[in-house]
């Protein structure tokens, strides 16, 4: 179970929505550093923004699954969209809908990281792979599969005429991981300041760091 070459890497769609949601549900509420910090425990992360981003990656033609190719269960995830700097004004300009307290903190701490950062300031700049959620099925961890699903999610981007990939990281294992796929750091939020929407006391790594690449 979980060999390497018994992975096999697909780019995912609106058919995969229930897969996705149950893998996010199980897998990366209960164990994502934000999540904790926040208190999101995932149940209820098929409604509200949540549901809504993951609709947006799996429309966008660049979210990554891994499947394991013995039962076809889906056992890793790369979720990503496209933005542009309309797509950006606009979705600030929206009223977000949160289907609960503890989504609403998680987002107002992620829509702080990235405001610290206006990756547009570079004129080059047109098109971004934005990356979202990171998740590998606890039992299938260590074995590359992560890296690999970033590394299609950077070709996707290419493909799609991107500049520039960006990312959020809450683990000192995905920030390795980024920084060896050559990102670098652009900014950094300091979750233990942010007492009136997180309890860092629960988050391993206490920060919410942006990276960019160029593609
Ligand atoms: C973070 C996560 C996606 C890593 O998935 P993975 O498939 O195990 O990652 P990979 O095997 O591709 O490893 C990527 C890098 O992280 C390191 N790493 C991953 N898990 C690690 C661990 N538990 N301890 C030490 N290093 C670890 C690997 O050594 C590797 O670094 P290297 O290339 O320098 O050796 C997975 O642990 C997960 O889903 N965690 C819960 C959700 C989460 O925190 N998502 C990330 C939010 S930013």
């Amino acid at each position: 179970m979980g060999n390497p070459d018994e992975i096999e890497y697909v780019v995912l769609s609106m058919a995969d929505i229930a897969e996705v949601e149950d893998l996010l549900a199980l897998e990366f509420y209960p164990r994502e550093n934000l999540s904790k910090g926040v208190h999101e425990d995932g149940n209820k992360s098929r409604e509200g923004m949540h549901s809504k981003m993951v609709r947006l990656c799996l429309a966008s033609g660049l979210t990554v699954g891994a499947r394991d190719k013995a039962t076809g269960s889906l056992v890793g995830v790369r979720t990503s969209y496209l933005t542009t700097r309309e797509s950006e004004r606009k979705s600030k300009e929206e009223k977000a809908k949160y289907s609960s307290e503890e989504e609403r903190r998680m987002y107002v701490l992620l829509e702080k990281a990235k405001n610290s950062h206006d990756m547009f300031q570079d004129s080059k700049v047109k098109k971004v792979v934005d990356f979202d959620r990171l998740c590998v099925r606890e039992d299938y961890c260590r074995r590359g599969i992560a890296k690999k699903m970033v590394e299609m999610s950077m070709a996707l981007g290419v493909k799609k005429g991107c500049d520039l990939a960006r990312v959020e990281v809450t683990s000192p294992y995905s920030e390795r991981l980024f920084l060896g796929l050559g990102f670098e750091v652009k900014s950094s939020l300091d979750i233990k300041k942010e007492t009136d929407l997180a309890d860092a006391s629960l988050m391993s790594y206490k920060q919410l760091t942006i990276l960019t690449r160029y593609l």
